[in-house]
């Protein structure tokens, strides 16, 4: 990159006007061994919906870009870009993705897209979002839209990890939101987090799945049942969670959308690798 190329606007990027920008890491947090988050910058001509993914990477020895689908976890209106990512020991992009350090550069694609948005939803009471591990991560960018607050009564979030620590960005974030100039007003009251682990004591333990099906979920949340006339829901997680909540949409009668035909819930698989 020359010393006077502006962000985003390298000479490789201006060869391959389709092809990735070169974003600065502003900010790196290291929750556990497993998991952190980075903030990078956000070209002013990059347009997303809240809950959309893009493809993120690094160049790789031979120059050529490594990327993977990312869901971006800032919501649209942020002037900068937030990513919760896995660190996989062997992971060809995540083993050096963890290494970054603000100042260093992150690829960062051109055409964001994806399924969990409410312009795939149909409009209802209730709007469940459900998540584990890094699934949690385009659920930190909706939470953070106002958008979704003006469209639905109560939204639930649900995060399950394998151990507490795991928890600690939703835990945090959801906390933070009480304080949002923007949101703030908006979330109280109105949003809920239902946290759960499967390997570590904590109050509430249990896989989403299994407290759906025992009607745990609700009773805790004082909700009634999954209805279709009022409930809509996104879920996003490893492929077998995915499946296994959206066998139980469809048992509860909820339709599948798609940004084509928006419907009852939406899904998407969590970047893992
Ligand atoms: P479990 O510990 O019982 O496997 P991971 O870190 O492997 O992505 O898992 C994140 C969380 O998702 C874990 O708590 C895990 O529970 C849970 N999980 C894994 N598979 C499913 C599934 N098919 N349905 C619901 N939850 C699942």
């Amino acid at each position: 990159m020359s010393a006077d190329a502006p962000a985003g606007q390298t000479a490789a990027a201006k060869a391959n006007p389709n092809g990735p920008t070169e974003e600065t890491v502003l900010a790196v947090e290291h929750f556990t061994d497993r998991l952190f988050r980075f903030r990078l910058t956000r070209p002013k001509s990059f347009r997303f919906r809240s809950g959309e993914f893009v493809m993120i990477g690094l160049l790789k020895e031979d120059g050529r870009p490594l990327l993977r689908a990312y869901s971006i976890a800032s919501p649209s209106w942020d002037e900068e870009l937030e990513f919760y990512s896995i660190k996989v020991p062997d992971g060809p992009l995540t083993s050096r993705l963890e290494k970054i350090q603000p100042g260093d550069k992150v690829l960062l694609g051109r055409k964001p897209t994806g399924t969990l948005v409410l312009d795939a939803l149909t409009p209802g009471k209730r709007l469940y979002m459900f998540s584990t591990g890094t699934g949690f991560a385009p659920f930190a960018s909706l939470v953070r839209d106002p958008d979704t607050y003006e469209r639905y009564e109560q939204v639930i979030v649900t995060h399950t990890c394998r151990d507490v620590a795991e928890l600690t960005y939703s835990r945090n974030l959801i906390d933070s939101l009480k304080d949002d100039p923007l949101v703030g007003e908006l979330v109280g009251g109105k949003l809920a987090l239902y946290t759960t682990t499967t390997r570590e004591a904590y109050p509430n333990m249990g896989r989403i799945t299994t407290l759906i099906e025992n009607g745990k979920l609700f009773a805790d949340l004082g909700v009634p049942p999954l209805d279709p006339s009022t409930d809509r829901a996104m879920m996003c997680g490893s492929n077998e969670m995915i499946q296994d909540v959206k066998a139980l949409m469809l048992k509860a009668g909820l339709k599948e959308g798609s940004n084509a035909a928006p419907a009852e819930f939406v899904i998407e698989k969590a970047f893992a690798g």
